[in-house]
């Protein structure tokens, strides 16, 4: 596919047919991730794969507990946070393939002061932001969909107990794969013009 057909035809998708994902195409989505640029080349991310049907619904009852605490302290009511969690569980559990990217700090610099620190960690967010970007990417490029959803970065705990991973490991996002159930709409983009603010 040419590159500006692949960047442009991208969408997230929210729900999925059943048909399942070979382990050789989620790979090739992985594979793609790995190529990502990352600061001192340190690939300060790694990737919980989750396909079985008991460790999806592990994974949605355990975040879904903790989102209905939060929106039930945010002041939602009773009726919509059942219809927001239900989507959500629905979301999570019906895709036939999800990946968890979680940066991994270990391998970075480290500062004394906690400014520079910051700045370490940033990089590696944003580096773990093109890794993702290769990922959706690459699973385009192949003819099927992937979403993004930013749950798992809200309740990084509770993921990391549901699917017993190390203390080293921060959950930032839940990518889900597969073929798309239809086709979604196309989301507005901003003019270049309003998006360049200076060019000297
Ligand atoms: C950091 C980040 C977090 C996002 N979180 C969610 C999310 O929690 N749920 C969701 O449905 N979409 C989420 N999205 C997808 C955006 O809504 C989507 O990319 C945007 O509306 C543009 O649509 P498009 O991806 O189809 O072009 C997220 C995207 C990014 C980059």
């Amino acid at each position: 596919m040419e590159w500006m057909t692949l960047i442009q035809g991208r969408r997230s998708v929210r729900a999925f047919q059943p048909t399942p994902l070979t382990r050789e195409q989620i790979e090739a989505v992985l594979e793609a991730a790995r190529w990502a640029p990352s600061p001192h080349g340190r690939q300060p991310w790694r990737f919980v794969v989750v396909t079985t049907p008991a460790a999806k619904v592990r994974l949605a009852t355990a975040m879904g507990a903790t989102w209905r605490q939060q929106l039930a302290h945010d002041g939602q009511d009773e009726a919509t946070i059942t219809t927001r969690f239900q989507r959500s569980q629905e979301r999570i559990v019906s895709a036939p393939a999800l990946i968890l990217p979680c940066l991994y700090l270990a391998d970075l610099d480290t500062y004394p002061d906690p400014e520079r620190q910051a700045a370490e960690t940033t990089m590696a967010v944003q580096s773990l932001g093109c890794a993702v970007q290769n990922m959706l990417l690459a699973a385009h490029a192949q003819g099927f969909a992937s979403g993004w959803m930013c749950a798992p970065l809200f309740c990084q705990a509770t993921v990391r107990t549901a699917l017993k991973l190390a203390a080293t490991l921060h959950p930032q996002a839940l990518i889900p794969l597969g073929y798309p159930a239809h086709e979604p709409p196309r989301r507005p983009r901003r003019p270049l013009e309003e998006l360049v603010v200076a060019w000297e």
